[in-house]
């Protein structure tokens, strides 16, 4: 099957251009104007923009977490994620404590495999690190294909680790070429204060906000740089939210360290004013939460200032009846909101035709950052010869409104109920097959595949 884009604007991290691009199979073949070739399927793109398929490099699928399951599965995930323009995930594996990495891999894969219509791959986060967990790194990373390990330097009791483990788990990671990441807020603090509130009868979600103050996450990402900085290791922030916590990344990159690091949509575009809605307010219940309106203005410049180099969702839905599990104490209300679909837009919308970031930053945040950093580069986040045919095709004209009734996450609310959005995606393929195409998915829930990563020479 061959296809021939025409006529779109063509937008990557280095190029603008008016082109024709010719896929044959799952990858692109040639790029350039007025390309004379016979093709079995011919699209015009003329005035639409031609971006790399979205990679979001943060989001938990089917993830068992404080006592229920994350509510979009692989399938319905991957498929949410392909309707807005991502057609990359990367998801998390999570070792369970006193357990090895392997089987947390095997449990995974047999969650995701088969199941899912999107592309994917795994981070992998270590919640105990022990000389038995020391002797599977290698392997992760050079036969499975996973080079990045996530931490958690909260959540205590559960997926937390110790600095001491932190130190010895970054050690074994540099010396086999991986990057270690981090959910970088003080669990300790968090949890003194967690305790403080509920024992003073402050149970509302207001207080889940409360408990996390920024020196929270200031504190922790300063000691998670520092680490790194004393160990050598690369190493990256998940989901940023706050002016501390991209200052501590700033700091580090002065003194000429690798890190980097990732925000993610709701950051930018929601504030903690949404925490004064009674238990309303639980949407948007996750862990660091949303902060002030000097933070987004912090964030957005540190994407320009080349600080953030990812914007991710950090995906992790539930319905309404889960979030009530919380209904009488913030403390057990699950952690996360919906996201996957909206990323790409909403970020073009606010971003883009806000005048706030470039196209080509667009690009650079929304995929080819995340493909660099996490090993899959030229394959995915681009739009080359010989790079996988992911593609969407965008109109920034289009004007819509975000919405549960047309959302196609498995999830009974938006976080963003409501959001008028300037910009959508038309048409979307993966690896040269149409996957979106007037609003429905064309793909079913086995054409995803797992991309092994590779080591980043000359990054990591
Ligand atoms: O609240 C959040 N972020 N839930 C998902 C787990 C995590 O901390 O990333
Ligand atoms: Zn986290
Ligand atoms: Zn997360």
């Amino acid at each position: 099957m061959s296809i021939l884009i025409k006529n779109g604007r063509v937008i990557t991290v280095a190029s603008d251009s008016v082109a024709d691009i010719f896929i044959e199979g799952e990858q692109i073949t040639a790029i350039g104007k007025n390309l004379s070739v016979k093709a079995d399927k011919i699209i015009d793109a003329t005035g639409l923009l031609v971006f790399p398929g979205g990679i979001d490099p943060h989001v938990h699928l089917e993830m068992p977490f404080m006592g229920t399951f994350s509510c979009d599965n692989y399938e319905t995930g991957t498929r949410a994620a392909l309707h807005g323009g991502t057609t990359t995930v990367i998801d998390f594996v999570i070792q369970k404590q006193g357990n090895s990495l392997q089987s947390a891999l095997d449990e995974w894969r047999s969650r995701a495999e088969n199941n899912c219509v999107g592309d994917y791959a795994f981070h992998m986060a270590v919640t105990d690190f022990n000389e038995n967990t020391k002797k599977e790194i290698k392997k992760l990373i050079e036969k499975e294909g996973i080079t990045s390990f996530k931490t958690f330097m909260a959540y205590k009791g559960a997926l937390m680790i110790d600095d001491h483990q932190m130190v010895e788990l970054m050690k074994e990671v540099k010396l086999h070429g991986g990057m270690v990441t981090s959910h970088a807020t003080n669990g300790d603090m968090i949890d003194e204060l967690v305790t403080k509130n509920r024992s003073e009868g402050h149970l509302s979600p207001l207080y889940h906000y409360l408990s996390q103050p920024e020196e929270t996450e200031r504190e922790a990402s300063e000691r998670f740089v520092d680490m790194a900085n004393a160990t050598g290791c690369p190493s990256y922030i998940v989901h940023v939210s706050c002016e501390g916590s991209l200052n501590a990344i700033r700091k580090a990159t002065q003194r000429n360290q690798m890190v980097f690091g990732e925000t993610c949509i709701q950051y930018l575009t929601l504030d903690a004013s949404l925490y004064d809605k009674g238990f309303e307010s639980a949407k948007w219940v996750m862990s660091p939460p949303l902060r002030e309106k000097k933070d987004q203005i912090a964030l957005w410049a540190g994407i320009n200032q080349g600080l953030i180099e990812t914007v991710a969702t950090d995906h992790c839905p539930f319905n309404w009846d889960q979030k009530l599990m919380g209904k009488d104490d913030f403390s057990k209300i699950p952690n996360g909101q919906p996201g996957i679909e909206h990323r790409m837009e909403l970020l073009y919308s606010e971003g883009v035709d806000k005048g706030k970031i470039s196209l080509s930053k667009y690009v650079d945040v929304t995929s080819t950052s995340a493909a660099k950093l996490f090993g899959m580069y030229p394959r995915k986040g681009t739009i080359a010869v010989g790079s996988d045919a992911d593609i969407i095709l965008f109109d920034p004209n289009i004007k819509h409104t975000l919405s549960v009734d047309t959302h196609h996450m498995n999830v009974d609310y938006s976080a963003f109920e409501g959001w008028e959005v300037r910009g959508k995606v038309k048409m979307v393929l993966l690896r040269g097959q149409i996957a979106i195409e007037n609003e429905q998915c064309k793909l079913n829930k086995s054409y995803g595949k797992y991309i092994n990563r590779s080591k980043v020479n000359g990054i990591l």
